[in-house]
């Protein structure tokens, strides 16, 4: 098994990284990690090799530079072969108002991360991918994107785009016998959750959450929301229309607004 992950510095991506070790370390798997943060990618890679025994490649880079993308992607072929399993889901969440000229740089990164970061993570796989006749793209999308939260333009935004991008992609790679499978989770442990002072529905374990994320993977899920009881929530969120949406989330709690590096 051969698994490539964004975002494994920290939340999501670390426990993802965790769970495929752990499900495959009988089985020799080799995982690539990718984040800014290096320290952190080190930290992990070494608990990784030796509470389970596997290999590790690590790549400190940001996800809005598609060149280095595609060098960590080539160097992860050349070293192990082409992924079974590539994870973008590398994002960043924060608080924009759009009346605040200083929050234009905020719409700017949160877009260029949450969105174009999928295109550059996958973008370098899919002609090995289709050479090889297998492979699996997995994005990280957001029931944030359903539909338009208050105070989280930006997010929304992005996560709506996310969800539509996806999906063009898993019809176009339909064709390749490659699999596209969009994850939208809910509210999850992690640090990007952990600094929302208001109540968060469902709120589930981040390592109960990569258990099903996994599995969800595993079963190629097409679109998948994480927890199920989320899945219930968005189904009615897409149908509500938009004057009962204006009423409901009118009042809705605003993530704070912090600077997006
Ligand atoms: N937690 C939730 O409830 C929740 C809900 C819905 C969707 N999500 C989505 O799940 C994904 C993971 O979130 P999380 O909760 O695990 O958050 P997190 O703990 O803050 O982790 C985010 C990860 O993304 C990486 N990252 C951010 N910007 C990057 C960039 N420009 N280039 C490369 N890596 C970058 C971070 O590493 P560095 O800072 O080291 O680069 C970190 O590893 C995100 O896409 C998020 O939108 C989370």
């Amino acid at each position: 098994m051969k698994v490539f992950i964004t975002g494994a510095s920290s939340g999501i991506g670390e426990a993802l990284a965790h769970e495929y070790a752990k499900r495959y370390k009988d089985k020799s798997i080799a995982i690539g990690l990718v984040s800014r943060n290096s320290e952190r990618l080190q930290f992990l890679q070494r608990i990784l090799e030796t509470t389970y025994k596997i290999k590790c490649a690590t790549y400190p880079l940001d996800v809005r530079d598609s060149a280095a993308l595609a060098s960590a992607a080539a160097d992860f072929i050349q070293q192990h072969g082409t992924p079974n399993v590539v994870i973008a889901n590398a994002g960043v969440s924060s608080g924009t108002l759009t009346e605040h000229v200083e929050d234009i740089a905020a719409f700017q990164a949160v877009m260029d991360i949450n969105v174009l970061g999928l295109v550059h993570t996958f973008q370098p796989f899919i002609e090995v991918m289709r050479k090889a006749g297998q492979g699996q793209l997995v994005g990280i999308a957001s029931v944030a994107g359903i539909r338009g939260l208050p105070g989280a333009g930006a997010y929304s935004a992005s996560k709506a785009a996310a969800i539509a991008y996806l999906e063009s992609l898993r019809v176009e790679m339909s064709h390749d016998n490659i699999t596209v499978t969009t994850i939208a989770p809910g509210y999850i442990r992690t640090p990007m959750t952990n600094i929302n002072s208001y109540k968060m529905p469902f709120l589930m374990d981040v390592d109960i959450a990569a258990n099903k994320f996994v599995n969800a993977i595993e079963n190629q899920r097409r679109f998948v929301v994480i927890p199920w009881q989320m899945g219930w929530v968005a189904r009615l969120m897409r149908l509500i229309p938009p004057v009962l949406w204006d009423f409901l989330a009118k009042n809705a709690p605003h993530k704070s607004r912090t600077k997006v590096e």
